[in-house]
């Protein structure tokens, strides 16, 4: 589906009342989940007296109730319950090998027994596992392992404004790149601005700003008017990873836009590396960052598994070591580096090519989309679904496709939301986890009879739609 059908199919969608469960449909679906899943609402309640709002983690909000895991394997999800899921979370997108791949585990495990999960000291798959990110990432001549790709992106920054000596930094609407202060700053929705920045004080966002998505003239006169821009940041696929699709051709014009000013262009590889091409959205979309971010999946799921990379002379701000009056990036993480989490990357992006995994999630990713789209077709639905490499967006309500601006769909940003959760509970209905009812990451093991069963689950989910 090209670019130009992708933004129509979201204006009509957004520009339509939402399409809804019908209501007994929909009592059946919440019914049967409480039914179905008593020992995870069981489990939700007790973490609800040690653990704010009873779950930790924005991707295990499930409504109405998160569920809780028992054994996790392959590409199914069992919860305490003991109902099997088909499972398209994928974690949120590390998970391209499927879990616990079994020579990747055996791997990490030598490591524990041999040498313990982190010890202080720097270990060979250090720079080994620098190596094969270096090996499909030609633009990071250097490495520097991290614990999270929300401090990677923190750090990126940081790099750039020392680098660089200018302050201002550009994010792109809707685009998320972890939570820490500068970075949460209009969020999914374009234009919401501070919408969701609560604690964090007005000023911290003196040289924050951004542009609406895919307009290259807007940026072009942020330029003009901020004049000292450190860096750009963007996500290759747009906006939380593609629900607000890129425009062919923009990512490189945002990079030409960056050499013109001097300005740094980072690119957040966190979901895009290893699962949309091997070499990351770079690779995909032909540009060439000064800095790349990645995180989760570089070490296939292990914990504490980010890094910030780029060029040598941009990364040599952030080398460790006492500064002896040198201008550093001052960065940190007693964790970080860790030889689990080196051997973890080290040996998941061999797997990782070994298999050929990004290929043929990709491909299962698009005879999904396009089977979806002919069931919506089928119930003559304004809904679409398209993909990029192993990630797979439909959009139902399209949250992401609201336009803050225009008073009659601005109001609809709460009922449209909860439709999406409505269609994760359908989803877990049909015992299929999605990522929050609008997105399905692939792995190499959804082969096509489990695609043929989830087009079978998805049609009995669109016969229940008013
Ligand atoms: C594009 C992008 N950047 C950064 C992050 C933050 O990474 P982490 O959750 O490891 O802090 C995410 C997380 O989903 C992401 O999708």
């Amino acid at each position: 589906m090209d670019y130009e059908e992708k933004v129509t199919k979201i204006e009509n969608i957004v520009s339509q009342p939402l399409k809804r469960f019908k209501p007994e449909e929909l009592k059946g679906i919440i019914e049967r989940y409480e039914k179905n899943h008593s020992k995870s609402k069981q489990a939700f309640e007790r973490a609800r007296k040690v653990i704010p709002g009873g779950v930790e983690h924005n991707l295990a909000f499930n409504y109405p109730f998160p569920l809780t895991s028992k054994r996790v394997y392959d590409c199914w999800m069992e919860t305490v319950d003991n109902v099997t899921l088909l499972d398209y979370l994928m974690c949120g997108g590390p998970i391209i090998l499927g879990h616990n791949y079994k020579p990747l585990t055996e791997k990490v495990l030598e490591v524990i027994k041999e040498s313990a999960p982190c010890h202080g000291i720097t270990s060979e798959y250090e720079y080994l596992a620098a190596e094969q990110l270096q090996k499909h990432f030609p633009s990071c001549e250097k490495v520097r392992w991290l614990q999270s790709g929300t401090e990677a992106d923190m750090l990126a920054i940081r790099v750039a404004r020392v680098f660089t000596g200018k302050k201002y930094v550009i994010k792109i609407g809707g685009s998320y790149h972890g939570w820490s202060d500068q970075l949460l700053y209009d969020l999914h929705i374009p234009g919401t601005g501070r919408m969701e920045s609560h604690g964090i004080p007005r000023d911290i966002y003196k040289y924050i700003d951004s542009v609406p998505p895919n307009d290259i003239e807007a940026l072009r006169q942020m330029f003009k008017e901020k004049r000292k821009v450190a860096a750009v940041i963007i996500e290759p696929m747009g906006g939380e990873s593609g629900a607000i699709p890129v425009r062919p051709g923009y990512n490189k014009e945002v990079e030409e836009l960056c050499r013109e000013n001097e300005t740094l262009l980072i690119s957040d590889e966190v979901v895009c590396a290893f699962r949309l091409d091997m070499g990351g959205g770079q690779a995909y979309f032909g540009y060439t960052p000064d800095l790349s971010v990645f995180g989760k999946i570089v070490g296939h799921g292990y914990p504490s598994a980010a890094a910030l990379a780029g060029r040598s002379d941009v990364m040599a701000t952030v080398a460790a070591g006492v500064g002896g009056g040198a201008k550093r990036a001052y960065c940190g993480g007693t964790l970080a580096a860790n030889p689990l989490t080196c051997a973890a990357a080290y040996w998941a992006i061999k797997f990782v090519e070994e298999t050929n995994a990004t290929e043929i999630a990709g491909k299962a990713a698009t005879k999904l989309s396009i089977r979806m789209n002919e069931i919506f077709e089928k119930y003559n639905l304004p809904w679409f679904s398209y993909n990029f490499g192993g990630t797979v967006h439909f959009h139902t309500s399209c949250v992401f496709g609201i336009d803050i601006t225009d008073p009659k769909q601005a109001p609809q940003v709460k009922e449209r939301k909860e439709f999406m959760e409505q269609m994760g509970a359908a989803l877990v209905d049909q015992e299929i986890i999605s990522v929050s009812g609008s997105r399905f990451y692939t792995c190499i093991l959804h082969s096509d009879d489990i695609i043929n069963h989830t087009i079978q689950k998805v049609d009995a989910i669109c016969q229940k739609i008013e």
